[in-house]
């Protein structure tokens, strides 16, 4: 199948990479010339796992890049729209880069049916609009058909999330729309691309069967929304239960496992923590309130999901206020700058939140990220912050130590060697990578999220 993708941002570009791997023929565009430059030079512009290892495999091959819309849309069977949707001032998604990128593709139509699929998060009726769109800038009905085939891979996980997902999510209105989507995932669905010798192996928790969900198009685009709403309330639920264990003295592990136990509830996204970040989750909340009140719903628990969060961060910074008494002039060591591990996304992190309000309140900070320091050297943070070249070197002389972003490798810290370079053994453990009973035995005084603080005998209790 020959396929362009429109949009080389993470969606686009790991899109247009496994499209590749599974054996089409495809076209990534961007109007971005640096990035399409770097691409064309085998240069990831995002950071993500195989993501190097696919564009080696079929960089000016079966994958191309190109600033030329026009002329990729016109050798296409399918053009996956992936732009961004970012959000605008009244909360709604700013659906300007789509609509801009549906007029540019109607002059292109015509040879042959196209069939033009949303592939970025878009609030439901962006297909019907994209199809007004196309008939307004002069489209014949009968060369083209707009679907929705939203996307769930998480980043960090993206390629094999796109390789091995847990199901496929196809809206169209036409049988043969549905029909050229169902041949496009055949390698997927049919397990056929598991087999290949050079397959990108599948993650632990993989499917033997992917599933292929066919609805309208109105479906999916509320599936897409409803489901990251719905993770998000899982996150905001755990982090609320967490600040009633800390009321009581309980352990939100524990409560975690007890509840996830229960097959209709799951283990994941139960981790308690500071609360979800990310360019998704915030952003496809308010959008998909926007959307439920435009369309006379008031969708309040959405609200309370947001609200939720923002406290979390909030709650976090008053605990390492209580322990440390004054914080003008305190000393923090930072691990995390990204808004999870194993990405260098920096966008609506919890970390940055965190770290913006100490510097606000006099802090002075030596941060470590091993992957997002490129990206935060980009933000203007003052002189109070200066970026460490490793963990134990962000610990020496701090007053105290802050995890905020659950790195693996934050998770196996030698603890005696971080106790070592701290001027004061304190942890604030906003991600709960530790048994609080490790930390102490180091002898370090551990704050986390949901348990109760601990302290090693002669240090005082952390909380008053
Ligand atoms: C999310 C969804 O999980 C994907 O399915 C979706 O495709 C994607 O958004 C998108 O719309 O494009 P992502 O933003 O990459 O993926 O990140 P997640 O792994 O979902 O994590 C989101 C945030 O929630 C992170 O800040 C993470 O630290 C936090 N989180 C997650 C928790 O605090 N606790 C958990 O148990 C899980």
């Amino acid at each position: 199948m020959k396929i362009t993708v429109i949009g080389s941002g993470y969606v686009g570009l790991v899109t247009a990479c496994c499209f590749a791997e599974i054996g089409n023929d495809v076209i990534c565009v961007d109007h971005d010339q640096r990035k399409i430059d770097a691409l064309r030079q085998g240069k990831p512009t995002v950071y993500e796992e195989f993501l190097p290892e696919l564009l080696t495999r079929h960089g000016g091959a079966r994958l191309n890049f190109s600033w030329d819309l026009v002329e990729s849309v016109r050798s296409a069977d399918i053009i996956f729209v992936a732009v961004g949707t970012p959000q605008s001032a009244d909360g709604q998604a700013d659906l300007s880069y789509v609509e801009a990128v549906a007029h540019q593709i109607a002059p292109a139509l015509g040879n042959g049916f196209k069939l033009i699929v949303n592939k970025s998060t878009v609030p439901v009726y962006t297909a019907e609009r994209v199809r007004r769109t196309l008939l307004l800038s002069g489209a014949k009905p009968e060369t083209f058909d707009v679907a929705s085939n939203p996307e769930f891979f998480r980043e960090g996980t993206a390629v094999t999330g796109f390789l091995y997902p847990d199901r496929i999510v196809i809206g169209a209105d036409a049988d043969r729309s549905v029909a050229l989507l169902r041949e496009v995932y055949q390698p997927l669905t049919t397990g056929a691309y598991r087999e290949t010798a050079t397959a990108i192996p599948p993650p632990q928790n993989a499917l033997a069967k992917i599933r292929l969900i066919a609805t309208t198009t109105k479906s999916a685009e509320l599936i897409k929304h409803s489901a990251n709403a719905f993770l998000a309330m899982k996150v905001s639920f755990i982090n609320a239960v967490s600040n009633v264990c800390d009321a009581v003295g309980a352990d939100v592990e524990e409560v975690c496992e007890g509840m996830g136990s229960d097959a209709r509830i799951g283990k994941r996204f139960l981790k308690p923590g500071i609360g979800y970040g990310g360019s998704c989750f915030p952003k496809d909340i308010i959008a998909y309130r926007a959307v439920a009140i435009e369309n006379g719903y008031h969708f309040n628990l959405l609200t309370e999901i947001m609200r939720t969060n923002e406290e979390q961060r909030l709650r976090f910074i008053a605990k390492i206020r209580r322990t440390l008494w004054n914080l003008k002039g305190k000393r923090l060591g930072v691990l995390g700058l990204a808004f999870k591990g194993g990405t260098d996304d920096i966008r609506e992190s919890p970390a940055i939140y965190i770290i913006q309000a100490l510097l606000r309140e006099g802090c002075i900070i030596s941060v470590f990220d091993p992957a997002a320091m490129k990206n935060a050297r980009e933000c203007d943070f003052g002189s109070q912050l200066k970026f460490a070249e490793g963990a134990y070197e962000a610990a020496q002389g701090c007053d105290a130590l802050l995890i905020l972003t659950d790195w693996e490798e934050f998770a196996c810290l030698d603890l005696v060697r971080l106790r070592g370079e701290l001027k004061h053994p304190i942890i604030f453990d906003g991600r709960n990578l530790y048994s609080p009973e490790e930390v102490a035995k180091a002898g370090i005084t551990y704050v986390s999220v949901g348990r109760p603080d601990v302290s090693p005998e002669g240090l005082p209790v952390a909380s008053l």
